[in-house]
């Protein structure tokens, strides 16, 4: 079911006109226009004034619900102090810092950065200038933000998994080739690049559930694994928990599973939609950035960002039930949709951590991208379509998950899964499933 959205299709047409393919992202174009207009708790309204509940949350970066009350005082109140300068350091940029580096636990020292993507520019360079080595690892299928080194191997089609898959044209073929791929879950296949590579890989890249292709999770051995064997190799490893942070839990997955990573880059949630980001760890090596590894942003730091996250933080670090409720209602989706599935005998599986779930349609269990090539993407896509045409948000394409926010209630739940029963139904008698 598609809405009827005039409006919707005017902004479209009127920002193709300036903006490349009408959006200031591409994964923001999905086929349908969507043109938003007002946000608020769990709940954004589009141009045409359909109203949705939103489980996109701007990709995961809408953590406390759209609009929170104590965000968006904190942002007020930065207006009345000073805009940006530029010059030496604000106190809310030393409290910024303090507060993640009392909460993440592998964080003594961290630098602020404007997006994930930067700080994940940073991680490599700061690996590299450590280890005096040039190659990276990554996994297929985790998404490190658009920086030359990282971008390759993520949404990957069978004939290119795993093989030199670049995500855009333009970036230097160097960069490219500089990138080992292992595959998720697979310490093996991790252990072989480094005996094939011996004492040239400077980092393993690593996102603790790989997000970007819905939610994989690793098993303690893979993860305990990877720890020991980038040590044995000299290696750095990097959490990139631009996702998993604070949105799993208040020190990221990384308290989750015990394991402590050299570098830790954050974003998305950390200022509940914000723009802000960061890269945290030990204060060996984070020096380096205050001695020949460059750190430069004009924007870094800023202080409407850095009030928002602030807020966001404290907020978090003082409602100790609000993992337990947004885990609670990510629960009960996840139940309710393979109890669903089940009854409706359709070849799903569910997958997810916390607040996140995914339906994926293939037969489960899956722990690696090889796993993933089983779904049906264009079910997956027109499950999240149909979802959408019936107000719940949901981003209309393969492998994306989504999120539960604090500002989610039971109620909520109760009509996704009605809807959701609806929609199977309704795809199983078109024939898509
Ligand atoms: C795991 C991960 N790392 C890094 C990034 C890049 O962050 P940003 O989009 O803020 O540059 C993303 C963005 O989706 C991400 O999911």
């Amino acid at each position: 079911m598609e809405l009827d959205r005039p409006l919707g299709h005017a902004i479209d047409e009127a920002a193709r006109r300036v903006l490349p393919g009408g959006v200031n992202s591409a994964t923001r174009q999905v086929g349908a226009p969507y043109a938003f207009t007002a946000a608020d708790g769990a709940y954004v309204s589009d141009a045409d004034g359909h109203r949705y509940l939103d489980y996109h949350a701007a990709f995961g970066a809408v953590l406390l619900g759209h609009n929170h009350p104590a965000v968006r005082q904190a942002v007020l109140t930065a207006l009345d102090g000073v805009d940006l300068m530029g010059l030496g350091v604000t106190p809310i940029e030393v409290e910024l810092a303090e507060l993640a580096c009392e909460l993440i636990p592998s964080a003594e020292m961290m630098i602020t950065t404007m997006s994930g993507s930067e700080a994940t520019v940073q991680a490599v360079r700061l690996a590299r200038a450590v280890t005096g080595r040039s190659l990276l690892v990554k996994f297929q299928g985790c998404y490190h933000g658009w920086g030359d080194a990282l971008a390759r191997n993520v949404i990957s089609k069978p004939e290119s998994a795993y093989g030199r898959d670049p995500l855009s044209a333009g970036l230097l073929d160097s960069a490219v080739d500089a990138t080992l791929i292992a595959e998720f879950n697979d310490l093996d296949s991790v252990r072989a690049l480094f005996e094939s590579h011996p004492e040239q890989i400077a980092a393993v890249f690593l996102e603790p559930i790989p997000h970007n292709v819905g939610a994989l999770v690793p098993t303690q051995e893979f993860v305990e694994g990877l720890r020991e064997l980038t040590r044995q190799q000299g290696a750095l490893l990097v959490f990139d928990e631009v996702i998993t942070g604070f949105r799993h839990a208040l020190g990221g997955y990384q308290q989750v599973c015990g394991v402590q990573p050299d570098l830790t880059a954050f974003g998305k949630a950390m200022a509940n939609g914000f723009p802000t980001a960061g890269l945290a760890g030990p204060r060996e090596l984070m020096e380096r950035f205050a001695a020949d590894v460059l750190l430069a942003g004009t924007f870094n730091g800023h202080p409407v960002a850095a009030h928002a996250a602030i807020a966001t933080m404290r907020h978090l670090r003082d409602n100790p039930d609000f993992y337990l409720r947004t885990h609670r209602l990510g629960q009960r989706l996840r139940d309710g949709l393979g109890e669903i599935t089940a009854e409706l005998d359709v070849d799903a599986t569910v997958s997810g951590f916390g607040g996140v779930f995914v339906l994926y349609f293939g037969t489960g269990p899956v722990s690696g991208y090889r796993d993933l090539m089983r779904n049906d993407h264009a079910a997956y896509a027109a499950f999240h379509r149909r979802m959408t045409g019936k107000g719940f948000l949901m981003l209309p394409m393969a492998l994306k998950r989504n999120h539960v926010s604090g500002a989610h209630t039971d109620a909520d739940i109760d009509l996704t899964l009605e809807a959701a029963r609806d929609v199977l139904k309704e795809m199983r008698a078109d024939g898509l499933i």
